[in-house]
């Protein structure tokens, strides 16, 4: 057998095992050896690069960078559907569908999966394109990041699919992968997702799909549109579909009476609480396509479809603590500490009890039984107390007076309901807090250290507060626990690469109550400098546009205190950029004036984002993909087979990282 075919004959079986083990949860393979016929794929493909098909299993791995996503026209728009929460209204669909139709007729019920919507098209049985559902109209083209979802099929299986077709459904992230994924941007310092919604639909949109290869994403399909569908039936479709290989839910059933609806209803709820991702209600749909054509549609949704939404899931348990969280701002949290329970596909231990108002209006007492909801949010909050199960009272629950860190007593700022430790330059989770908020990525970037650092540092008494940062030296950090000499340096040079960040991320990375990001770079802007900005009054910070009292008030106040004014003189002096540069003279040139630029793969020195803002500086223009037109390829480690390949194709060359922080040092600073 020649290349070629083993090529074919490879790609062939990878799709079978993928969907084996993707899609059916059957693999016929060992691990080992699907890892083995992928590498020699990877190999021969590598070798044959006539062979290149867009759709090979190699590719699911994810690896170009589409800069920004194509808009797609919708060639059938992506409507939403009608929806409720009661079970009369639920009847009433049902009768108006009996009244319009005058004849039998099924229902097909389906969960509503808790995701974002997708459509794929099928040209010839291969994937063609995936666009999200956008404003229904047009969506934004993200095939790249679908490919690299297991358990959508490629390549289609049989041959008795329609020669072009879409199929729509929804990208979901299953509760575990959520789950790790915040966990890990918790130890990160990133902000975490709210819900695995979000998570799936954030994740879609994300620039680099090797990233999205990493986050296990599943999809379910849930709706056909062609000219030349299989069969009548809409479930009948989805059975075809399942042979295709698409992923079809076990649970979707048809009905005859509005009595099995129900009952599968209730069925569902009972179980989704066992299903490994995230659904908030069920979809019910007449199932014959001519019938739903005679139904037809409103402005907004099909007259043939409705869905029943899910009440807030919750689940009552026993209250045996209140604890305190004291955040970087100093805001105290009372959190609940409950006997662990099964809520919506996780188990909760912990639900924030928000403040000391929520806590009296429930007139909670230890060891109650309160009602405990995940709403949507990750965070699951107390939305009642049992008081019929209170057998024995408890101590009642009262607000701490002081800080449970450092002992301050707290205080409350007018016509706020949150509890403030004022103690913000000794209260340990407070500075901690906001050192994290110094290094994170939107300030300072020195992403050497993590929370963990954070604490090691704090602990060891090498930090105190933020401008100690500069102060470190590898010969003290090395001698902390796990910290090795390499990990020392990298904290080191992170360190120093900060002094070149701009004072606007500066004064954002101070932490200034309610200066987040933008109104930082608002206030540099205006005031050009830190001296001018805490000389400014309140009359001269309002002046500035969308500054209002409220941030006026709070750059006030920093600045009148003796410890802030002490902290920017240390940063000062450690070097920091406490003035906005003229963005004319900085590092300027038009040395790759008319030059289009690729970037891709993985960097060590600087992100991705500060060299797509090197190349513009530097006259360059930073384009998605690579073409005969490409001036060259800014080239990291781990760059994309497939860039790799069109690189070589079109003759365009490569240059390293280090090659191209040469050939524009003549005019850094
Ligand atoms: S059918 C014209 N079926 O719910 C009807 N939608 O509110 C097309 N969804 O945008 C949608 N599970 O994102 C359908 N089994 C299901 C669904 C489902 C979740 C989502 C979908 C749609 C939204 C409609």
């Amino acid at each position: 057998m020649d290349a070629k075919e083993r090529i074919l004959e490879l790609r062939e079986q990878l799709h079978r095992h993928n969907h084996n083990y993707y899609v059916l949860n059957s693999p016929t393979i060992s691990d080992i050896d699907f890892d083995m016929m992928m590498r020699e794929l990877q190999d021969l493909e590598a070798a044959n690069p006539d062979m290149y098909d867009p759709n090979s299993p190699t590719l699911r791995v994810g690896s170009d960078i589409t800069k920004e996503f194509r808009q797609v026209q919708h060639k059938y728009p992506m409507l939403s559907l009608g929806n409720t929460y009661s079970k009369e209204e639920v009847s009433e669909f049902f009768d108006r569908v009996q009244r319009a139709l005058n004849e039998d007729f099924e229902i097909c019920c389906e969960l509503k999966f808790d995701g974002t919507s997708i459509s794929l098209t099928y040209v010839n049985g291969r994937l063609e394109r995936a666009v999200t559902r956008g404003d229904g109209e047009k969506g934004d083209d993200v095939t790249a990041n679908v490919k690299t979802i297991r358990s959508v099929p490629l390549v289609l299986s049989g041959s008795d699919y329609p020669a072009e077709f879409e199929i729509r459904g929804e990208v979901l992230m299953p509760w575990v992968v959520f789950e790790r994924l915040n966990e890990e941007r918790a130890a990160a310092g990133e902000q975490l997702f709210a819900n695995p919604r979000n998570a799936a639909s954030g994740t879609l949109k994300l620039q680099d799909s090797s990233v999205v290869a990493k986050r296990s994403l599943d999809a379910y399909l849930y709706f056909l549109l062609g000219e030349s569908l299989p069969a009548d039936g809409h479930y009948e479709n989805l059975e075809k579909a399942k042979q295709w290989g698409f992923r079809i839910s076990e649970t979707t059933c048809k009905c005859r009476t509005i009595d099995e609806v129900f009952a599968f209803i209730d069925k569902m709820d009972a179980e989704r609480k066992n299903l490994p991702f995230a659904t908030d209600g069920i979809v019910l749909k007449v199932n014959s396509l001519r019938q739903q054509k005679n139904l037809g549609y409103t402005a907004k949704s099909p007259r043939w479809a409705i869905a029943y939404k899910f009440q807030a899931e919750s689940a009552l348990t026993r209250l045996n603590e209140v604890t305190y969280q004291v955040g970087r701002t100093g805001v105290v949290t009372p959190v609940a500490n409950l006997d662990p329970v099964q809520l919506s596909g996780t188990v909760v231990r912990r639900a924030s009890l928000h403040n000391a108002d929520i806590i009296e209006k429930f007139d909670l007492h230890i060891g109650d039984m309160v009602y405990v909801e995940k709403g949507g949010e990750i965070i699951p909050k107390i939305t009642g107390v049992d008081t019929a199960a209170r057998f024995m009272l408890g101590e009642k629950v009262l607000f701490v007076k002081t800080c449970p860190e450092c002992g301050t007593p707290l205080v409350r700022y007018e016509g706020e309901a949150a509890h403030y430790c004022p103690n913000d330059t000794s209260c340990p989770p407070q500075i901690k807090g906001k050192i994290e908020h110094f290094v994170s990525r939107e300030a300072m970037n020195i992403d050497s250290i993590g929370p963990e650092t954070v604490e090691q540092l704090y602990n060891y008494g090498l930090i105190r507060n933020i401008a100690d940062i500069y102060t470190l030296n590898s010969e003290d950090l090395m001698f902390l626990p796990r910290m090795g000499e390499k990990s020392a340096l990298n904290i080191v040079n992170a360190v120093n690469a900060s002094l070149q960040v701009p004072f606007e991320r500066v004064l954002f990375a101070l932490g200034i109550r309610f200066v987040g990001a933008t109104v930082a770079k608002r206030l540099a802007r205006a005031f050009g400098n830190i001296d001018a900005l805490m000389a400014a009054s309140f009359d001269e910070l309002k002046a500035v546009d969308e500054i209002g009292e409220r941030i006026a008030g709070a750059v006030r106040a920093f600045f009148a205190k003796e410890d802030n004014l002490l902290l920017v003189e240390n940063l000062r002096k450690a070097g920091l950029k406490f003035m906005v540069e003229e963005e004319t003279g900085v590092e300027k040139s038009d040395i790759l004036k008319g030059m289009s630029i690729v970037i891709s793969g993985v960097f060590s020195h600087h992100s991705r984002d500060e060299y797509k803002e090197m190349i513009e500086r530097n006259g360059g223009k930073n384009v998605g993909s690579v073409s005969k037109s490409t001036s060259f390829i800014l080239a990291g480690e781990n760059m994309g087979p497939s860039k790799l390949e069109k690189a070589q194709k079109a003759g365009v060359r490569l240059v390293s990282e280090d090659e191209f922080l040469r050939m524009i040092e003549g005019v850094k600073s």
